[in-house]
């Protein structure tokens, strides 16, 4: 259940300066947790582009068709419904984080049937969601249309999609990072 949020050394400052566990500590996981995540992220995109040529070519001719200028505004980014497809569909299929950071149970609660104990660490897996058969059709392959018209988004509020996590301990602090690549319908 996700009650509780999970402690992470972000924020868990000690605060005698050796860059473990206070503000540089803090600063050091924020940049090492960001950068990672991200350049997979892209690592996967691109090698999903090189295997469907298809989509590859889709996506390139929405980028020329909708960029005007050299540079890409922040204002551009909610033209290019395809690419953000893409993106979505990379997060489903390879989520970056499968399994999200631990949670603990405040108190005893039942989730579809189970029964969670007090204090239970609970482990939210990702993988398994993003490529359950009962909510994706054909979860193992890399189909961006299936994000076209509908409203599923990465904000953690619909649970059949959670590549960022979502409620307490979720990437929020990173949303506007990311909105800057993709955009949320
Ligand atoms: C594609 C990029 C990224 C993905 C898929 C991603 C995914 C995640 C996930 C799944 C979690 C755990 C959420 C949970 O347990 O509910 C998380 C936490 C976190 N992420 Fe990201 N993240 C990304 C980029 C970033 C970036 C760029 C930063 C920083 C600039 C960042 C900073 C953090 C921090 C600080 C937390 C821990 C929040 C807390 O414990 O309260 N992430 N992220």
């Amino acid at each position: 259940m996700m009650v509780g949020g999970g402690k992470t050394a972000v924020g868990s400052g000690d605060g005698d300066g050796d860059g473990c566990g206070d503000g540089n500590g803090a600063s050091l996981e924020l940049f090492t947790t960001g950068t990672k995540t991200v350049v997979t992220a892209i690592e996967w995109a691109m090698a999903e582009f090189l295997k469907n040529k298809e989509i590859m070519s889709k996506v390139r001719e929405e980028l020329s068709r909708e960029l005007n200028a050299n540079s890409i505004m922040k204002s551009d980014l909610s033209k290019f419904t395809y690419f953000n497809a893409c993106i979505k569909e990379t997060l489903r299929l390879h989520p970056v984080v499968p399994v999200l950071i631990p949670r603990r149970a405040l108190e005893a609660c039942e989730v579809m049937n189970y029964k969670i104990p007090e204090n239970a660490q609970v482990w939210v897996n990702v993988w398994a969601i993003s490529h359950d058969p009962k909510v994706w059709e054909d979860p193992y392959t890399f189909k961006p249309e299936r994000f076209l018209g509908s409203n599923i988004d990465f904000t953690g509020h619909d649970f059949e999609f959670i590549p960022f996590g979502g409620g307490a301990g979720g990437c929020a602090p990173v949303y506007p990072v990311v909105l800057r690549v993709c955009k949320p319908c």
